[in-house]
């Protein structure tokens, strides 16, 4: 069993269910000695728990973070969750998520199965995050007062950025990135890129395309304009795709294997498990493969035979090479 502490501060609707919370990174785990001293105090046995900070703790942790502790006490709560077991409320999967955000625990490490029925839709707004069916009243009295509101998205997902600032990233467009998303030093997102919670890049890496729930792109690894990555959340099989390192993902390609290091695929090329592979040897024979049979394996370069159609697999002996620039400044 692993199990994680976060103080956080959240909202809620007026039905006073929760909508958010925000946990700060020193807040999380905070000290060896106010994990016990808590665990005592809200007479934590097992599982996941959410409680309103002890008042027997107040101290110890302003002595952390002081100003926190000046806000309203009825939105500042306690959480500890076992990683092993699903979450089971709003507070603790938002834990799980800046878990992942603030590089904690990696893609697929922690338990998030049933999250998107345990997070609710909010409206994220200029003027907070709001319960969208509460939300049509407030943009009314705006309207009305002609005071500006814009609501940036309808989502049980917030972007990460308004929750956790990675360090060494760089992002062009926040909001292609959710909250829960893992983005290692030197990951540089462009418009295009999307990063999906549970999802994300180990190292250095550009990502133009899109990576799914569950996917992990090892170090070095370039995503072209528009490439795609399989997630397993609807269709498909079980397999989690991941791509290893010094990976080359053309522009508009298409991956549904978990990829193994130093291969390179075809821009507009989609390769999916049950595509049939003209795998070339190196003596020119041939073998007709099903592209699954390649999961994992290194140095590929795939491409579709312009003349005949076919998916062809070669060795590839190119090395993708990032343009250091475009990281180095991170
Ligand atoms: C697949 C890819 C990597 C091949 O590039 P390359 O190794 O530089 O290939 P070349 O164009 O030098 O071609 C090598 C040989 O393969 C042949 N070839 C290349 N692609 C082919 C295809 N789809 N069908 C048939 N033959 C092909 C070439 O004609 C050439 O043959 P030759 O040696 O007899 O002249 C490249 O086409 C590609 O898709 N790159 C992706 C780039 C990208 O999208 N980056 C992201 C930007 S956002």
């Amino acid at each position: 069993m692993s199990t994680w502490l976060g103080v956080g501060i959240g909202s809620k609707n007026s039905k006073g269910d929760w909508l958010e919370v925000y946990y700060p990174r020193e807040l999380i785990n905070p000290s060896e000695e106010i994990i016990v001293k808590t665990k005592e105090l809200v007479n934590y046995q097992e599982g996941n728990l959410t409680r309103p900070i002890p008042q027997e703790l107040k101290d110890d942790l302003s002595k952390i973070n002081q100003e926190f502790f000046s806000l309203n006490a009825e939105t500042c709560l306690v959480v500890i969750i076992d990683s092993e077991l699903p979450p089971h409320d709003v507070p603790g999967s938002y834990l799980r998520l800046h878990l992942l955000s603030h590089r904690l625990v990696k893609p697929n490490e922690i338990n998030l199965v049933g999250i998107f029925n345990v997070l609710p839709t909010v409206a994220w707004t200029s003027d907070g995050p709001k319960d969208p069916k509460e939300f049509v009243e407030i943009l009314t009295t705006k309207k009305i007062n002609n005071e500006p509101i814009h609501v940036f998205s309808l989502d049980k997902f917030p972007c990460l950025t308004d929750y956790v600032i990675p360090e060494g990233v760089r992002i062009a467009d926040s909001h292609r990135v959710r909250l829960g998303a893992y983005l290692g030093e030197g990951t540089t997102v462009m418009h295009e890129g999307f990063i999906n919670f549970n999802a994300g890049t180990l190292g250095k890496s550009m990502v133009e395309g899109r990576i799914s729930q569950g996917v992990v792109v090892d170090e070095g690894s370039d995503l072209g304009g528009s490439s795609s990555t399989m997630g397993t959340l609807s269709g498909g099989n079980e397999t989690l795709i991941s791509v290893g390192k010094d990976c080359l993902l053309g522009a508009n390609s298409g991956l549904g294997i978990p990829l193994g290091d130093r291969c390179i695929i075809e821009a507009g090329l989609y390769i999916t498990a049950g595509t049939k592979v003209e795998l070339i040897k190196a003596n020119n024979q041939v073998e007709e493969v099903k592209a699954s049979d390649l999961s994992y394996k290194n140095d590929l370069l795939f491409i579709r035979n312009s003349l005949t159609g076919t998916v062809q697999c070669k060795e590839n002996s190119k090395t993708v090479n990032l343009n250091e620039e475009l990281h180095s400044n991170n």
